[in-house]
């Protein structure tokens, strides 16, 4: 069976103030009239052998999560509970864990909950294409070709050669993983016309992860391992560990496994991919009218151009502007300008540094 692990524990702080601690994006109907989370599982449903899917998140959210996917028909095989948020690589590996009980080892389909597929039957078939060479034991990634030099996303070169499990030469080896460049080099990749983004959608077997976690990152997999066999089942909720899990090292998949295993292979992607890790990205996702302006709730703009008004509660109107992002809830209202949009994660450091 194929299980996918969707990953529910970022705060998304970019797209704040609509997206907050308690609420942040993957619950909201950024795109769409469901949350992303629920368009996550919708996305993967109709794949076949699909199982239930095993869900990590942090137990602030349990509640929502639960509910979410209820809604929309599927019932988690577990819903595991952190205690603290300690990055994908040790999220990865107790789902991982919890797939191997009863000495199964299904192939793990990893996916953030957060993200918009515009291409959601192309991105079933690539994963179908995928299963044998992660059934071989490759650990798949998904390269998405790069329109800019954005820092913020792992950059794959895909190798000569061929993978074990894939006679058609789709899947190509990893040549190189580097999560996170500087610019310069994010540059140099770019320009090259060799390197894919790293979608950060997973396809591997749960033994093959745990193995390479183990080679590259033992500490992580002694205690996902001692935060998973100490949990406590809570109703349908699975609670991890508190101590062993906060004492667990913080990393992500990509520092601690990709940019280090031989086993990683890249199966590139035109899907309609967008991680939706600001307004700016959330504007290019939406529907647009003929001068650019994306609206979302009551609003009225004139003689605007590139905007993106996102409305609350009440009236929202915009004259004469371009590329200006604006966004009205009930406590907090974001004027910005589109260039600007990745610094709102510091507008929300000054809001926590002044509790
Ligand atoms: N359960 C859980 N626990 N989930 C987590 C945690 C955690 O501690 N930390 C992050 N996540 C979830 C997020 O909610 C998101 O859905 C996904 O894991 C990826 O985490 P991000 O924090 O958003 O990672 P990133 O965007 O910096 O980088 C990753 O994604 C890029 C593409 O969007 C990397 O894989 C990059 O290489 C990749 O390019
Ligand atoms: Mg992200």
């Amino acid at each position: 069976p194929l299980v996918p692990v969707l990953l529910s524990g970022g705060s998304g702080t970019r797209l704040w103030p609509l997206s907050r601690e308690t609420h942040p994006k993957q619950f909201q109907p950024l795109v769409g009239d469901a949350s992303m989370l629920q368009a996550t599982w919708r996305r993967v449903a109709g794949l076949a052998g699909v199982a239930a899917p095993i869900v990590v998140a942090n137990e602030e959210h349990r509640f929502m999560v639960a509910e979410q996917l209820r809604r929309v028909g599927v019932k988690p095989s577990a819903l595991l509970l952190e205690p603290v948020g300690r990055n994908t690589a040790p999220a990865i590996a107790v789902a991982a864990l919890q797939a191997r009980a009863g000495g199964a080892d299904p192939l793990l389909l990893v996916l953030p909950s957060d993200h918009v597929i515009a291409d959601a039957a192309g991105f079933r078939a690539a994963v179908e294409r995928a299963l044998p060479a992660a059934a071989a034991g490759a650990l798949v990634t998904f390269g998405v070709v790069p329109d800019a030099p954005e820092t913020g996303y792992g950059y794959i070169r895909a190798g000569a050669g061929s993978v074990a499990g894939d006679p058609e030469g789709a899947v190509r080896p990893v040549a190189r993983f580097v999560e996170k460049p500087d610019r310069a080099t994010a540059e140099a990749y770019v320009a090259s016309g060799d390197h894919y983004w790293n979608s950060g959608m997973f396809l591997f077997r749960a033994s093959r992860y745990l193995a390479e976690l183990q080679a590259f990152a033992p500490g992580i997999a002694a205690a996902a391992e001692a935060a998973l066999a100490g949990a406590a089942q809570d109703a349908d909720f699975t609670r991890l560990q508190h101590a062993a899990f906060a004492a667990c090292p913080s990393d992500s998949i990509d520092y601690a496994v990709m940019e280090r295993t031989r086993s990683a292979a890249v199966l590139p992607v035109d899907v309609g991919w967008n991680d939706v890790g600001s307004w700016s990205a959330l504007w290019q996702v939406a529907d647009q009218d003929a001068d650019g302006n994306a609206h979302h709730g009551d609003v009225i703009a004139l003689d605007c151009r590139n905007t993106l008004a996102w409305g609350g509660r009440r009236l929202v109107s915009l004259l004469g502007l371009e590329d200006v992002i604006v966004v009205d809830t009930d406590d907090a209202l974001l004027v910005a300008a589109k260039e600007k949009v990745q610094q709102v994660k510091d507008i929300v450091a000054r809001l926590k540094a002044e509790g």
